[in-house]
């Protein structure tokens, strides 16, 4: 099953607490080794993250440049691990935009995570639905589509594949998602009955 996640509200998670935003995208980060590490025993083989969208460039740049940094050191302390998990690691987005140290960790990270066969792990980077459907790089369908943070839309995240997906939407803020969170959202995908179309299935009438 193919989840995908906006990761929405480290900012707002930071302030709450007065503390800067780059604390919540800190906290954010660790969210995402939460997640990942239980993502295959909830079902999930193949999890899409939304870590960085081609509008949040219009961000101040210290913001920016902290994430940058930020997701250069997350791929540098994790990509062991995530080999050990057989995560197959993929970033998706624009590269070209990206500083170029990002770029080299992004390669490192991919190649040795290459055999992982457990877990598609995608983080999108400098990613915009729009600009990749005109360029033709879709990826699989999404099955569940989860945002955190309160906000109940898209923000340019996988428009194409999202096309049948399960929305799941929670107030919570991304660095307070977890274990629980994931299990209870994919429990209630299961309860949904997917028509795609066709008649409801016998049992769910
Ligand atoms: C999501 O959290 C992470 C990114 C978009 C980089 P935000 O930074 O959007 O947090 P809020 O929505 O301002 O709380
Ligand atoms: C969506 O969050 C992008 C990511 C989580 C990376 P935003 O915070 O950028 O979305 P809007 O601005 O609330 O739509
Ligand atoms: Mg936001």
């Amino acid at each position: 099953m193919h989840v995908a996640m906006v990761m929405d509200g480290n900012g707002r998670w930071a302030t709450r607490r007065g503390l800067p935003r780059a604390a919540g995208h800190r906290a954010g980060a660790e969210a995402v080794r939460r997640v990942v590490k239980i993502a295959p025993d909830c079902g999930v083989t193949a999890l899409t993250l939304y870590a960085f969208s081609s509008d949040n460039w219009t961000r101040p740049s210290a913001e920016v440049s902290m994430l940058m940094r930020l997701f250069a050191r997350y791929l540098r302390s994790e990509t062991a691990e995530l080999a050990g998990q057989g995560v197959k690691l993929m970033i998706v987005g624009r590269r070209d935009r990206l500083p170029h140290s990002l770029v080299k960790a992004i390669d490192a990270a991919e190649q040795a995570t290459a055999s992982g066969t457990r877990l598609e792990l995608r983080i999108a980077v400098d990613y915009s639905a729009r600009a990749a459907i005109r360029a033709g790089t879709l990826l699989p369908d999404v099955d569940l589509l989860i945002r955190t943070g309160g906000e109940q839309r898209l923000s340019d995240f996988l428009l194409w594949e999202c096309a049948y997906a399960e929305l799941w939407f929670t107030e919570r803020m991304w660095p307070d998602f977890g274990a629980v969170q994931l299990a209870a959202a994919v429990h209630e995908f299961h309860s949904r009955d997917r028509r795609f179309g066709g008649l409801p299935n016998r049992e769910a009438v």
